[in-house]
């Protein structure tokens, strides 16, 4: 049995290993989509060369050791100090991005992933190379491995289970016939678990191991899209309007405060300024063009409507599963929680929407830090946990919202209301923000 007990255990660091495994090619496959899908595909040439196996052609063609990662950085640096490198700048006139804040060990998980694939058709390489549905693809599979391992630990409970009847079989057979007919199958697994109580506490142990392990890795982790950027059919600047120019966020995304979703701005929205504002650069002036195309709107002439519309459809840049719910002005509003403390400060960000990172997020003044990765469940309920309800800023307008939620409370049950106040505040998670219910339909 001590063997049994031995090889349950080194199952179960298999199945850490594989969630560590996949975790971090499930890293890799998202670097790979934010950062290096816009120029590289895994099989064939695009922007830049394909990557598959690109580690092995630089160890063979004589590369310095550990440039490859050097290049990765600043792949100018990499040319000057090493004459391979210098070689590979000059596969086209386009350059490569430079990523100074990679770490060796994400590069090798980008090429991990990379050399992990494999070619089967022709159609299905170039389908799962578009950075595109990067979300979409990569969901199916991260779920997928959190299934594999609850299949895993099924399967080995079914084990455990099995070795008990035998166990107990062979042990049933020193008990007497009228014995062992009276044992329900209840006690017969209480006395199992009483003479074989060691081992039972050491697999109890490690199963609750094991859970834990897939709650963080699994829920904590599922669907990590932070540094998710899509492209936009207009390169908009928050930093240029909400920024230098001072508008309001409400200005265009209307509906923050009164529904659920926040919305996005129709072009008509842009022709409010921009049919007076056509841009004071030429680089300014063509990304405007293109506000007035999607119009159709010809600003020649002191302008006027052709009728030739082109409709834009902005990317979605948040994206949360379909079985979630979440409400804007229930945080914004009720909750007090100001836009920066998810979005990050919007009125310097000079390029596209993102989904900033935790370090981002916590970077910027009056957030609450948080560690749990932006969107993912985690980092809803350890808000949750943390935040008061009690600190919006419509308390300290005194419109009575906390007031009432207080007194309502006490009404409902003061004991529980004592028992919350205990740490000196009312968090949302003693409001419920912890039910399952709450956020999954
Ligand atoms: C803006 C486009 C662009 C992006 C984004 C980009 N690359 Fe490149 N990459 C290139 C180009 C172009 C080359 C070829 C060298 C040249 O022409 O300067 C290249 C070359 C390479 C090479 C050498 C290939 C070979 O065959 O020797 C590696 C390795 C590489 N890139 C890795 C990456 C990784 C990893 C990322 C993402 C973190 C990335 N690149 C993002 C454009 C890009
Ligand atoms: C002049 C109009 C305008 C103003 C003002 C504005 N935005 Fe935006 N916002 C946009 C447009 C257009 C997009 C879509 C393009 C993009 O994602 O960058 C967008 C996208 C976003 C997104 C990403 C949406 C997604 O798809 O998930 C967030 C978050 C956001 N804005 C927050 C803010 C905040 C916070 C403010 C105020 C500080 C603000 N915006 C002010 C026009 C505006
Ligand atoms: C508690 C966190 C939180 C706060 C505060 C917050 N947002 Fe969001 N925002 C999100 C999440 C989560 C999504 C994705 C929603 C989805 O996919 O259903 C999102 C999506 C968006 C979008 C994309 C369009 C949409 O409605 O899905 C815009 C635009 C946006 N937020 C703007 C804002 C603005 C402006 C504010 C401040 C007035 C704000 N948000 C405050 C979490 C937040
Ligand atoms: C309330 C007025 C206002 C609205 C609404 C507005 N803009 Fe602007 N926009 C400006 C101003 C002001 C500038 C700066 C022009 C300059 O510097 O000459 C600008 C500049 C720009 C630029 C050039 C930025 C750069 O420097 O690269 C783009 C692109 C742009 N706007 C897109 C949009 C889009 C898309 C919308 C609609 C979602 C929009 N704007 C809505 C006022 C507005
Ligand atoms: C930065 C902190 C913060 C984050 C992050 C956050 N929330 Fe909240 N949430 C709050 C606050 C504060 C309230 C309380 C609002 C109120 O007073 O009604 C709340 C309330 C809620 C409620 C209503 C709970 C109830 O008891 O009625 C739901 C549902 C919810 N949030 C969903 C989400 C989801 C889903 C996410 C992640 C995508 C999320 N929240 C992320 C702060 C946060
Ligand atoms: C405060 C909001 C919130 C609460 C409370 C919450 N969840 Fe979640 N849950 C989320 C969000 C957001 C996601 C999506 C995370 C992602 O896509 O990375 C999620 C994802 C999940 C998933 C993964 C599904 C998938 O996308 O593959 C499961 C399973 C899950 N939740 C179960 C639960 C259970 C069980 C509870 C109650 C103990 C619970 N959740 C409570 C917000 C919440």
């Amino acid at each position: 049995m001590f063997i049994k007990i031995k090889s349950l255990g080194l199952s179960f660091i298999a199945v850490l290993l594989f969630a560590t495994y996949s975790v971090a090619q499930d890293e890799g496959e998202k670097l790979f989509k934010v950062k290096c899908a816009t120029c590289h595909q895994v099989f064939k040439d695009g922007t830049g060369p394909k990557l598959y196996k690109v580690r092995q052609k630089w160890e063979e063609n004589g590369a310095k050791e550990g440039s490859i990662y050097q290049w990765v950085n600043n792949f100018e640096n990499a040319a000057a100090s090493d004459p391979y490198a210098a070689e590979v700048v000059n596969w086209s006139a386009t350059s490569m991005s430079k990523f100074p804040d990679l770490t060796k060990e994400q590069i090798d998980a980008i090429f991990d992933w990379i050399d992990s694939q494999e070619q089967k058709t022709e159609s299905s390489a170039t389908a799962n190379d578009q950075g595109g549905d990067a979300n979409v693809i990569k969901k199916e599979k991260s779920t997928l491995w959190v299934w594999a391992i609850i299949a895993l630990i099924l399967l080995t409970l079914t084990i455990i289970i099995s070795s008990v009847r035998k166990q107990f079989k062979a042990a049933a057979a020193s008990l007497s016939n009228e014995e062992y007919e009276k044992l329900s199958f209840n006690e017969e697994l209480r006395r199992w678990a009483w003479e074989n109580r060691k081992k039972v506490v050491v697999g109890a142990v490690l199963f609750v191991m094991a859970l834990v392990v897939i709650l963080f890795l699994g829920l904590y982790q599922i669907g990590v899209v932070e540094g998710y950027q899509p492209s936009q059919p207009i390169e908009f600047p928050h930093s240029v309007h909400a920024g230098t120019n001072g508008i309001d966020c409400k200005y265009c995304h209307n509906s923050v405060e009164k529904s659920k979703t926040a919305g996005l701005p129709t072009i008509n929205v842009c022709m409010n300024c921009h049919k007076q504002i056509s841009g004071s650069t030429p680089e300014q002036e063509k990304k405007i063009a293109k506000i007035y195309e999607a119009a159709g709107f010809d600003p020649a002439g002191g302008g006027k409507y052709t009728g030739e519309q082109k409709p834009i459809v902005w990317n979605k840049v948040h994206v949360l599963p379909d079985h979630v719910y979440f409400n804007h002005s229930q945080h914004v509003v009720a909750g007090g929680v100001d836009c920066k403390q998810c979005h990050g400060d919007m009125t310097k960000m000079k390029e596209t929407a993102k989904v900033q990172t935790v370090e981002e997020l916590n970077a910027v003044e009056g957030n609450i830090k948080l560690t749990k990765r932006t969107l993912t469940m985690g980092w809803c309920i350890e808000c949750h946990n943390e935040k008061e309800v009690s600190s919006g800023p419509l308390n300290s307008k005194k419109n009575g919202y906390y007031d009432e939620l207080h007194k309502r409370l006490i009404e409902h049950d003061k004991g529980l209301y004592e028992k919350y106040l205990e740490d000196g505040k009312v968090t949302v998670r003693e409001l419920g923000g912890w039910e399952c219910a709450k956020c999954h339909y």
